[in-house]
C-alpha cells in the first residue's frame, strides 16, 4: 500500500499569513493529505482555544509549536522585532523537528514543506533534506513580481543597499499594470527599508522554491501572474473555503454584529476594519468619525483596544442609534452581508479578496497595501481611494464625499459584482483555481 503523503505546513506568526495557508491545507487535507502545521508558541495557545476540540481542522490536522524566541510580555506587533526573532530562533526548532520526522517511521517521512515565503530558510533547508519546497505567497501575485524583480534593480542601480531609490521615475513591470515607486511602501524610510530587504529576502531563496503557490488567480491578475516562475495561483482562498466553519481568526469574532447587521436597510452600512496590525493617528482617527458622523450611513466599525482614544467627545453617544463597534468581526461573513453597502479598509490582501464584491473606500497605510489600493481603484474600478490633504491627514470632508461619491456610484457596484464573479469563477469545476489545487494535490500524492 501506498505511504500517505505528509506536508509540514509553516506559516508566518501572524494573523494575515495564518489564516489563508490554514485555508489551503485544510483543502489538501480534505483529500487524504497528512498535515503537521508548526506554529509559535505564541500562536499555538491562541489557536487551540479558538478551535473546538471536535472540529475538522484539529481532524485534519497535526499541530504543533516551536519557540519564536520572544519573551511572554513581548510585543508581537512590532514587526522587525517579531521577524528578526523567527529567523534567529525558529529556524533552529524546525531544523530540529524535520530531523526527528525524517529519522522516524519511513512512513512519517515528509513529502512535502509548504511554507510562507518569509520564512524562506525554511526552503534551502527543505531542499537540504531532499524535500520539495513550496513557498506560499500571502500577498498580490504583482507585489511578487516587484519583489523577484529587487535584485535586478539593484544592478541597474535603481536602488541602493538601503533601499533609497535613486531614480526618481516610476518602475514599470508591464504596460498593462501599475507602476510602482519608492512612495508605494509608505513615505517613512525605515517602512521603504523594511520592505526593501523583505523583497530581497523573499528573492534570496526564490531559488530553492520548487514551486511557489499565490492566493490569486488569472481572470483577478492576468498580467503579473504571468512573469512569475514555477507560480500556481490557488485563490481566493477566502471564497473557497466559506463553506468551513474555520476562518482562520486568532481572535474572538464578536458575532452581535451579525444580528445589528439584520436591523440594517440593504445595502447601507459603511464597513470599517483595517486589519491584525494597524494603528491610526488619535487624530486620523477622529476625523474618520466625524466623516463617518457627517454621511449620515449607519457603520460598522472594528475599533481595536487603544483606537477608541481618538473618538470625539459624544461621539458615540451621538451616532448610537446608527453605528455598532467591536473589537473583531467575524469579517467574512460582515462582507457577505446584503446590509454591507462599503468597505473602508487598509487593503491587505486577505481584506481586498474578502472584500471582493463590495466597493471599496481605501485608506492603505503600510507595504503592499498601496498597490492593492490601485488595484482596486485604478485596474479593477471597485473603489475610491481617501486622499490626504497637506498635512498627511484624510479629513472628515474629504471621507464624507468620498462616502456619498461610493454609494451613488452604479458603476463601481456593478464593477465589484463583475470581480466577485472573477474571484467565484475560478472554483467552478474547471476554473484556474479549482484545477490548480486539484493539480497540486495530485503533485503531492507523486512525491
Ligand atoms: C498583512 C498585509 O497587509 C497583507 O497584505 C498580507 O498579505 C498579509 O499581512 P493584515 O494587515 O492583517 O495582513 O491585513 P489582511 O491581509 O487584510 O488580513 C486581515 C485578516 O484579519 C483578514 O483575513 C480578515 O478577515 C481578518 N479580520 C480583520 C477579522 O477576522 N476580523 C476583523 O475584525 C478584522
Amino acid at each position: 500500500m501506498c505511504r500517505q503523503p505528509h506536508v509540514l505546513v509553516l506559516p508566518f506568526p501572524a494573523q494575515g499569513h495564518i489564516a489563508p495557508i490554514m485555508k489551503l491545507a485544510l483543502l489538501i487535507g480534505a483529500h487524504g493529505v497528512k498535515l503537521t502545521f508548526v506554529n509559535t508558541e505564541f500562536i499555538h495557545a491562541k489557536m487551540m482555544a479558538s478551535l473546538p476540540e471536535k472540529s475538522e481542522e484539529r481532524r485534519l490536522i497535526n499541530f504543533v509549536s516551536v519557540p519564536d524566541g520572544l519573551d511572554t510580555e513581548d510585543d508581537r506587533s512590532d514587526l522587525v522585532k517579531l521577524t528578526e526573532s523567527v529567523h534567529r530562533t525558529m529556524s533552529g526548532h524546525v531544523r530540529d523537528l524535520i530531523t526527528k520526522i525524517e529519522g522516524s517511521n519511513v512512513d512519517e517521512r515528509i513529502s512535502c514543506v509548504l511554507a510562507d515565503t518569509s520564512v524562506g530558510w525554511v526552503h534551502e533547508m527543505a531542499k537540504n533534506f531532499g524535500i520539495e519546497a513550496v513557498a506560499f505567497w500571502t500577498s498580490a501575485g504583482a507585489c511578487l513580481a516587484i519583489s523577484l524583480r529587487i535584485p535586478l534593480l539593484l544592478d541597474a542601480g535603481v536602488v541602493d543597499n538601503n533601499g533609497t531609490f535613486i531614480l526618481d521615475e516610476p518602475i514599470s513591470l508591464s504596460k498593462d499594470l501599475p507602476s510602482w515607486t519608492s512612495s508605494d511602501v509608505g513615505s517613512d524610510p525605515d517602512v521603504q527599508k523594511l520592505v526593501f530587504e523583505f523583497c530581497l529576502f523573499v528573492s534570496k531563496y526564490a531559488k530553492f522554491y520548487d514551486l511557489i503557490i499565490c492566493n490569486s488567480n488569472y481572470e483577478l491578475e492576468p498580467v503579473a501572474l504571468r512573469l512569475i516562475p514555477n507560480i500556481l495561483p490557488i485563490g481566493p482562498l477566502a471564497i473557497e473555503s466559506n463553506s468551513s466553519s474555520f476562518s482562520g481568526s486568532l481572535l474572538p469574532q464578536d458575532e452581535t454584529c451579525l444580528q445589528w447587521l439584520e436591523t440594517q436597510p440593504p445595502s447601507s452600512v459603511v464597513y470599517v476594519a483595517f486589519g491584525s496590525t494597524g494603528t491610526l493617528s488619535l487624530q486620523q482617527v477622529e476625523e474618520l468619525a466625524l466623516g463617518l458622523e457627517l454621511s449620515s450611513q449607519p457603520f460598522l466599525w472594528v475599533v481595536q483596544s487603544g483606537s477608541l482614544a481618538g473618538f470625539p467627545d459624544g461621539f458615540v453617544e451621538r451616532v448610537a442609534d446608527r453605528a455598532k463597534f467591536v473589537e473583531w468581526a467575524p469579517q467574512e461573513k460582515v462582507l457577505a452581508h446584503p446590509s454591507v453597502a462599503a468597505f473602508m479598509s487598509h487593503c491587505g490582501w486577505n481584506s481586498t479578496l474578502e472584500g471582493l464584491g463590495v466597493p471599496f473606500l481605501c485608506l492603505p497605510y503600510f507595504a503592499d497595501q498601496f498597490y492593492n489600493k490601485k488595484y482596486i481603484c485604478d485596474v479593477w474600478k471597485v473603489g475610491l481611494e481617501l486622499e490626504e490633504d497637506e498635512n498627511g491627514i484624510k479629513t472628515r470632508d474629504e471621507v464624507f464625499s468620498k462616502i456619498k461619491m461610493l454609494l451613488s456610484s452604479d458603476i463601481i457596484k456593478a464593477k465589484a459584482l463583475q470581480m466577485k464573479e472573477a474571484g467565484r469563477k475560478s472554483w467552478d469545476e474547471d476554473g484556474d483555481s479549482f484545477n490548480n489545487l486539484k493539480k497540486f494535490i495530485e503533485h503531492i500524492k507523486s512525491l
